[in-house]
């Protein structure tokens, strides 16, 4: 009876256990992913019309695959009047022509799954576009079936809105629409009325929307702006605060049309639509507080897998003890961590931690960070080459409407969204036309084809990353231990897995630092190290240094001291 349970379990045990872990592994394929974030518009253009399109994308497909990427996130294609590059979406289930076709999109991702790499669309999940043809419904008439898929309201008076909430783009977040003397509510430009999420057949469709996608192949969604989803319906006036934006509006606290908690049930539905078919939710979730990033994950983890807290991103210098504090928060939540340095709506992280002298070495920098802490990042285009921000100096060069409302003092965007810089040929190669957003002069040089032959290039360094990441347990799997040197300008710490220990070291200091870790390093001895990655021109050579390179980073994997086996213990020769 006994021999048989025992079988029974070992059975169990041997063939059904790797098959779970394997299964696991399958469906939890984004916790090991290098995500890379690409705006189509501005990756690569085929038809010269200066404008990118997915064929672009595709054409470009091997390229990503030897940078190591495992999913692409695609900034909206859907069909839009663009006025906000894309975010105001005329039409969920279908792709812009500027971009290509249903087809092309077939292509794109049957393609990308042959290089074994996955697409992971954006869904506008707050607003659509003005010229949605559910909101042309909506906006028809009060009676229409769909006046209550967006919010609308009556004014407090003549020309007064229903409350005081401002637009995060200028002006107030009600438009009076004339024909029906109702205003609605939009977060956004006024091309982008809210859709209310409380009204269940919202639910219903944009659920819907997701699944249909899925069907097609993609993997996930990363969902923007959901923390403008909900709002009080009781619509009561924000508090103010003392000054003025920069479109001259007055300061508040968006405490009533932000955040709200809500939200939480919209993602669980989101998350019930994504699990049958093994899809990741990535979300746009703003935030530098520990508990409300963990709380995007959901109790059960049933909510967001890779909610985009921004936490390293958002740090205001490039600075050791800084960017320790963020990564302990991360590391202490109980939650698998998300790591960003850039993307469309913010400058570039070479513009923003640059000191202009030694900014490939800090691009490296952020790139080691990036790849060999402890859970998913997500790259930005063209990040892998050091690219910086280019915005234009005159207001009439600016395309991004907000930033021209608010010009000068607005948020600028243009210059993180330049077209990719794929060789020294005229645009860069990115198109035959004429690009939608000028070409950065140091395209002539910094640009894929230039830094494939330059072995110290920034590109070849995130290369060598993600070679080392894919085959390394301890990076992509093993716990995180901060080594804590003495010197504050150093972040220092070890990945590791059950068989196997790799340090990462990195000055982010313009001076040379001595890499003195003292007794964090006892166990594992300086000459059974050996150096995986360095930021230096030269390829990998020796162990440990003894010294880090202005903004220098090494990577080296470490065995612990090997203790010679007790001859008893050794048991009888030849057994
Ligand atoms: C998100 C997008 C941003 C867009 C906004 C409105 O923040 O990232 O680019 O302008 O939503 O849709």
């Amino acid at each position: 009876m006994f021999r048989t349970h025992f079988t029974v379990v070992l059975w169990f045990l041997c063939t059904f256990f790797p098959v779970r872990a394997k299964a696991l592994e399958d469906r939890e394929w984004w916790r090991h992913a290098v995500f890379y974030e690409l705006c189509p518009r501005s990756f690569q253009d085929t038809k010269g019309t200066g404008v990118g399109d997915l064929n672009g994308i595709t054409a470009r497909l091997d390229y990503l695959r030897g940078l190591g990427v495992d999913a692409l996130w695609l900034t909206p294609c859907f069909p839009s009047p663009q006025v906000d590059f894309g975010y105001d979406v005329a039409d969920y289930r279908a792709i812009d022509p500027r971009f290509g076709t249903l087809q092309d999109f077939d292509r794109l991702v049957a393609e990308a799954r042959r290089r074994g790499i996955r697409v992971v669309l954006d869904l506008v999940v707050n607003h659509t576009s003005d010229q949605h043809p559910w909101f042309l419904a909506s906006r028809s008439s009060r009676r229409s079936p769909r006046r209550d898929w967006y919010v609308w309201r009556d004014g407090r008076g003549p020309g007064r809105p229903p409350c005081n909430w401002l637009s995060l783009f200028g002006g107030s977040a009600w438009t009076l629409d004339p024909v029906t003397g109702q205003y609605y509510y939009h977060y956004f430009y006024p091309q982008q009325p809210d859709l209310n999420w409380r009204n269940p057949a919202v639910r219903r469709e944009m659920l819907d929307v997701t699944r249909w996608w899925y069907q097609r192949g993609v993997a996930g969604f990363r969902l923007d702006a959901v923390d403008t989803v909900f709002e009080d319906p009781a619509l009561p006036d924000n508090p103010l605060l003392p000054g003025k934006n920069a479109f001259g509006d007055p300061n508040m606290v968006n405490r009533h049309n932000y955040k709200l908690q809500e939200v939480h049930g919209l993602l669980r539905d989101l998350r019930r639509a994504a699990d049958p078919y093994g899809a990741v939710l990535l979300g746009e979730t703003y935030t530098d507080s520990i508990p409300e990033l963990q709380a995007y994950y959901g109790n059960g983890r049933n909510e967001l897998q890779l909610p985009t807290g921004h936490m390293l991103a958002m740090a205001e210098t490039l600075s050791a003890p800084e960017f320790r504090k963020r990564i302990d928060a991360l590391e202490a939540m109980d939650a698998w961590p998300v790591w960003v340095f850039g993307n469309h709506d913010l400058a570039r992280a070479v513009t923003r931690f640059g000191d202009g002298v030694h900014d490939d070495a800090i691009a490296k920098d952020l790139a080691a960070l990036l790849l060999t802490l402890r859970g998913t990042p997500i790259l930005y285009y063209g990040e892998e080459l050091g690219m910086a921000s280019h915005e234009p100096g005159r207001r009439e060069d600016v395309v991004d409407p907000m930033a021209r409302l608010g010009w000068p003092s607005a948020k600028r965007r243009d210059g993180a969204r330049t077209p990719m810089q794929w060789d020294a040929g005229p645009a860069a190669g990115f198109t035959t036309g004429t690009p939608w957003l000028p070409v950065p002069l140091d395209a002539a040089t910094r640009n894929v084809a230039v830094e494939t032959g330059d072995p110290g290039s920034v590109l070849n360094f995130y290369r060598g990353l993600t070679a080392l990441r894919r085959g390394s347990r301890a990076l992509l799997e093993g716990d995180y231990q901060d080594l804590a040197p003495a010197d504050p300008s150093l972040l220092c710490y070890l990945r590791r897995s059950q068989d196997e220990a790799v340090l990462v070291a990195v000055n982010l200091s313009p001076e040379p630092r001595k890499l003195d870790l003292g007794p964090a390093l006892d166990g594992w001895p300086a000459a059974r190290a050996k150096l995986l990655l360095g930021s230096g021109a030269s390829g990998p050579e020796g162990g440990l240094p003894g010294e880090l390179e202005p903004y220098g980073v090494v990577i080296v994997a470490l065995a612990q001291e090997q203790h010679p086996v007790p001859a008893a213990a050794a048991g009888p020769a030849g057994s």
